[in-house]
């Protein structure tokens, strides 16, 4: 039987060696000590079952594993509690509502192996019902009716199953992740972890021990060990964002770590054998790249196994609103005093004939901020943010500064409207005082009456 990875948060690292060694027969254990670094993996890696360890001082800690575990609605969570924890009112509230179930110290390791059964077989459930309850429309949650869109996932279907590297190609925002986190969903590996690094967000310097890890005192400040993220990764799939951005005197070692499929930490020499699937994603032209002497051919090479283009929004014809409808009612749901319902016919115009740079991002945020400022049933292309002045910006190459100044007078006069001109009731919905509001209408040349 395939092992069950589980997630292991013990803030003090008191027991989770011995846990992870009497646990060794049932599960594969990552053990984390910052409730930040639980969440950070929690959002690249769904672990279906994990394990918090508390002790007798950890009430204070009570609010950091609330926030954890409520967070994370996919994974079943198992409290391990010394037992006179139990007395407490509110951590017996908080095992009952946030909790799958709980064990006290000291630990019954059999029970806990059954308990871990139980709720992964609870977590499968869950994810099941999810991925049944998708809108036909909607393949592996990606959403598209339109040819090109057809012919992708039928290129798709056949790249998951392969076990291969893959690059994916796409303008920004055109769903590049999801469509890596699809691949690992759907593929034999989607048991084990998706880590995903982006590229162009960690600094040069960094990202030498981000991905490969280091030894205690490999360098000062390496204080403990820390498993990097290929290694984290065995198993499963290694998500390599914005590759591009991969700095130049890295590319060798992260190419000789795909060819040997092997790792070896900062401040050791021991090679550690890793199995794990690449997917890199890049919105720049890697060919381009390599010609302009940025990226190494060999390595380009070595991730072009499988190669996955998204086309752009504006290429898939039909699918613009179908989407846009999919987001509404998405957002709908979540936003309850949201009226909106639809779009009226000037906004189906404006989406259908917008060049969408951002793609289906952009097409995400408009209507974000459209189901926030509309107050109307069917929401307007000036909902949108389509009108001559934001268009122009647009256009024109805002800076950063317009553009920031057209989003705030056209929050700030939708709002006056939405509220009949009533500055004090627009001040108080957008969170500012009367004296702001006045400021922004006399900033804005915004009047009180249209
Ligand atoms: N076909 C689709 N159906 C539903 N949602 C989508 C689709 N494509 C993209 N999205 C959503 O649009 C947003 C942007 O997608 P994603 O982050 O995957 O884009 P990206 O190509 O990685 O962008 P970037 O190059 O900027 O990193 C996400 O919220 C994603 O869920
Ligand atoms: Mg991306």
């Amino acid at each position: 039987m395939a092992l069950r990875n589980i997630l292991i948060f013990d803030p003090k690292g008191g027991i989770s060696e011995r846990l992870r060694e009497s646990l060794d027969e049932v599960a594969k254990c990552l053990h984390i000590e910052s409730a930040a670094d639980a969440q950070k993996v929690l959002r690249s890696t769904p672990y279906q079952v994990g394990l918090v360890v508390f002790d007798s001082d950890s009430e204070s800690a009570f609010r950091e594993v609330e926030l954890l575990v409520n967070s994370s609605s996919m994974t079943e969570w198992i409290a391990i509690v010394p037992p006179e924890s139990l007395s407490s009112l509110s951590f017996q509230a908080l095992l009952l509502t946030s909790f799958y179930d709980y064990h006290t110290l000291p630990l019954d390791v059999r029970r806990l192996g059954v308990t871990i059964g139980h709720a992964h077989g609870k977590a499968s459930l869950r994810r099941s019902v999810n991925e049944n309850q998708t809108t036909a429309s909607s393949r592996f949650g990606i959403c598209g009716e339109s040819p090109v869109m057809q012919s992708f996932f039928q290129r798709l279907e056949r790249v998951i199953d392969a076990d291969l590297t893959v690059l994916i190609s796409g303008e920004t925002g055109t769903g590049k992740e999801l469509v890596a986190q699809a691949i690992h969903k759907r593929s034999k590996r989607s048991q084990g972890p998706f880590v995903a690094v982006n590229c162009a967000a960690i600094p040069e310097n960094l990202i030498q021990a981000e991905l490969f890890g280091y030894e205690k005192g490999a360098f000062s400040g390496a204080g403990q060990r820390k498993i990097g993220s290929i290694e984290a990764a065995d198993e499963g799939v290694l998500f390599l964002d914005e590759i591009g951005d991969f700095p130049m005197s890295l590319q060798a070692n992260l190419l000789r770590a795909l060819q040997e499929r092997a790792i070896i930490r900062v401040g050791s020499v021991k090679s550690i054998p890793v199995d794990f699937r690449i997917i890199a994603a890049s919105h720049i032209d890697l060919l381009e790249a390599v010609k302009a002497g940025r990226f190494r051919e060999d390595l380009y090479y070595r991730l072009n196994v499988l190669h996955l283009i998204l086309p752009a929004l504006r290429e898939r014809a039909g699918d613009i609103l179908l989407l846009a409808e999919t987001i509404l009612k998405e957002l709908a749901s979540i936003h309850k005093n949201c009226r909106a319902t639809g779009f009226a016919p000037d906004a189906l115009q404006a989406l259908n004939n917008y060049h969408w740079p951002g793609n289906v991002r952009e097409l995400k945020n408009r209507i974000h901020r459209a189901v926030i400022l509309s107050e109307r049933r069917l929401i307007s292309a000036r909902d949108l943010g389509f009108d001559a002045e934001v268009q122009a910006s647009e256009e024109l190459g805002a800076t950063l500064e317009n553009a920031r100044a057209s989003l705030d007078r056209k929050i700030v006069e939708n709002c006056l409207r939405a509220n009949a001109n009533n500055v004090s009731k627009a001040a108080r919905q957008l969170g500012i005082s009367r004296v702001t509001m006045y400021r922004m209408l006399n900033k804005h040349s915004i009047a009180t009456a249209p």
